[in-house]
């Protein structure tokens, strides 16, 4: 009989299912909602990041219907070849505009566009220096690129300033932060990082997937917060999150972006977005614009929920914005943290090693702007009590 040539991965599977860490895919059984039903049972959602509620709003329903009907469902092929629609440019163009920037490319994926990016414009000669939680597609961008990767602990300016003093003054540097952090919620410090680039000539790359549409005004991300605009040379966003739709974009000079429309190989090499998706993102715009409202409600329900959840006794560690972490160290506490919150009524995805470092392991929630009060005190009410039953709270 053949030999599995795969079993070690199965001996790996057993040892997760030891640690407690292992994690078996919750099925979504209705619209991505602030309540909603999830294997079989109906929880206020904790868990995604539709910051806006945009998955399911009527403008962009309608626009992606329409798109459908007109242009079909797919595009047929990549869009340096047949694949690039009128609609493609509207998106980019419009995208653009809301940035401030010269122009815009849009990727598939947010980890495309972070991954595609860094790896055309460094190469092996060239060093990133890195925030040590910047996200999985960043460091992946780096290790394609074959650059030299320094990495600086969690928001350490004055770490980041001696990395860059022991490189030689010619060589091309790339210097990378998320704007917000995934997994702690706070942000990057960009005003400092942006003098430092400008003292040592790096190229200045922010990350801003979870802050598009959630911090600055109408919803254009930490650029636009911490007042850098012309700073940022190299400005990611995703359409994945509080866009609500899928893709990722680059946005700045237009020499930045024809350059990646040549060499960025998730954009040359993968077929583009349908033109659907790209129609439903246009909507979304439209949405941040017309709409500010609904931003205004994503902020009040965080604060509401945050102080809900530090008044109960938990750590929340050191978010700023939506995504709040409940810390409680212990891979497998965490994981029977957010299993009992889903008995409970609440889900609240558990996240350990490796995601986040080990020892440091969390229960990560998310609120949207479409939770009602009583959804978010319901959930409130669920981590006191489990919170107690576990020795988390006393
Ligand atoms: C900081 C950060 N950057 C990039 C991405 C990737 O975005 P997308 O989901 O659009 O691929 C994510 C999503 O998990 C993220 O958290």
């Amino acid at each position: 009989m053949r030999r599995d040539p795969l079993a070690y991965l199965t001996a790996e599977l057993t040892t997760l299912k030891e640690q407690g860490l292992y994690r078996k895919l919750r099925i979504l059984e209705d619209e991505q909602k602030p309540k909603t039903t999830f294997d079989h049972r109906s929880v206020v959602n904790l868990s995604s990041n539709n910051y806006l509620g945009l998955t399911t709003h009527p403008r962009l329903r309608e626009r992606a219907l329409e798109a459908t009907r007109k242009y079909g469902v797919g595009t047929g092929s990549v869009r340096t070849i047949a694949g690039t629609m009128d609609i493609h440019m509207e998106l980019e163009r419009r995208l653009a505009e809301f940035k401030q920037t010269e122009a815009v490319v849009v990727f598939q994926s947010g980890f495309a566009a972070n991954a595609g990016t860094v790896s055309a414009v460094l190469g092996k000669d060239d060093v990133v220096v890195s925030d040590e939680l910047n996200h999985a597609s960043i460091i992946d961008g780096c290790r394609l690129s074959r650059a030299a990767i320094k990495v600086f602990p969690h928001k350490d300016v004055d770490a980041a300033r001696r990395i860059l003093q022991s490189l030689p003054a010619g060589q091309r540097k790339l210097l990378i932060t998320d704007g917000v952090f995934s997994m702690e919620g706070d942000l990057g410090p960009l005003p400092a990082l942006c003098d430092l680039a400008e003292e040592f000539g790096c190229i200045m790359m922010v990350d801003d997937a979870h802050a598009s549409g959630v911090f600055g005004k109408n919803g254009r991300g930490t650029i636009d917060h911490f007042g850098v605009h012309g700073r940022v040379d190299i400005q990611v966003g995703t359409l994945s999150k509080a866009i609500g739709v899928l893709g990722g974009y680059v946005a700045g000079t237009r020499s930045l972006i024809e350059f990646l429309y040549h060499r960025a190989r998730p954009f040359l090499f993968s077929t583009s977005h349908p033109p659907g998706v790209a129609a439903a993102c246009i909507a979304a715009i439209d949405v941040l614009m017309e709409e500010p409202h609904i931003i205004e409600r994503l902020w009040e329900n965080t604060r509401f929920f945050q102080a809900g959840l530090t008044s109960l006794g938990f750590d929340t560690g050191v978010s700023e914005g939506p995504i709040t972490p409940v810390i409680v160290g212990d891979g497998a506490l965490a994981m029977k943290l957010s299993d009992d919150l889903f008995q409970s009524g609440v889900f609240a995805q558990g996240i350990a090693f490796p995601t986040v470092a080990a020892g440091k392991a969390r229960v990560r929630t998310i609120v949207t702007a479409t939770h009602t009060r009583d959804e978010l005190q319901f959930a409130l009410d669920a981590f006191a009590k489990v919170g107690k039953e576990l020795g988390i709270l006393r």
